[in-house]
């Protein structure tokens, strides 16, 4: 199976613990020896916010900032590349046609962010429509996607299965909502529902969970599905 892996810089790089970045490392290099072929996307984390709090309170505007994101979340990707050691492309590439090339000789790929405006969430969608990847998952820091922002509504419910439709719908919303928090951004909805991705988003924190609901389809997040629904021929379901 053809996946795309996206792991939020919360997730793998909440503090430097270099043991973190290795049991992932491990997840991704058993999915590769199964004989999938994956591409990763890693985001900034706590990292990128604190250059980007510094930077704004130091005159830099949006863009500037944007780009200081870009550098880091490409930073943490090479954490996970020195972790996964020869079965990595030895840089983050730097677009999505290095990215498929790195995947067609049997590398993993490894990207960060690519332009400013988006966050690493559309980098991800747009390399799993760019390699008609068969599935692509988030692991992030929230359990799935709920209903309304869990930490401003005790009423938010989390979603077992939603349509990428519906996702888009929703995200719009939430996205109105000063400071809060969506599970993926717009234009990663967006490209999801476009390009009919299937997509798991679940709590990354466990990397041997992520390798799971990759394996099986079977997690405890939310599976995004398209409005031709069939899920990867290799889960019993
Ligand atoms: P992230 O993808 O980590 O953003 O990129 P995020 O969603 O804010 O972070 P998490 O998931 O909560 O940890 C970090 C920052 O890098 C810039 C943006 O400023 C983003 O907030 N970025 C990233 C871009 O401008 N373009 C990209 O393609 C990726």
């Amino acid at each position: 199976m053809k996946v795309v892996v996206s792991v939020g810089g919360s997730v793998l790089v909440p503090d430097m613990e270099p043991d973190r970045v290795d049991a992932y490392a491990d997840a991704v290099e058993a999915l590769d020896e199964a004989g999938h072929a994956l591409g990763a996307v890693v985001g900034g984390g706590p990292t990128a916010r604190e250059y980007i709090t510094a930077a704004r309170e130091l005159g830099a505007n949006e863009i500037e900032l944007d780009q200081l994101g870009i550098e880091v979340t490409r930073l943490n990707g090479r954490l996970l590349i020195a972790a996964l050691d020869d079965r990595a492309a030895p840089t983050p590439p730097e677009s999505y046609e290095e990215a498929r090339e790195a995947m067609r000789r049997g590398d993993i790929p490894v990207m960060g962010g690519m332009v400013a405006g988006q966050t690493t969430d559309a980098v991800s969608a747009a390399l799993a429509e760019y390699v008609s990847a068969d599935l692509l998952i988030y692991a992030t820091s929230v359990p799935g996607v709920y209903s309304a922002d869990p930490d401003e509504d005790d009423d938010a419910e989390k979603y077992d299965r939603i349509t990428a439709g519906d996702l888009v719908d929703l995200i719009g919303g939430i996205e109105m909502t000063a400071g809060s928090n969506a599970p993926v951004d717009l234009l990663a909805a967006k490209i999801i529902e476009r390009a009919g991705l299937r997509t798991i988003v679940l709590d990354g924190t466990d990397p041997e969970a992520v390798q799971r609901a990759i394996e099986t389809g079977e997690h405890d997040g939310t599976d995004v599905v398209p409005a031709e629904a069939a899920a990867p021929d290799e889960w019993e379901r």
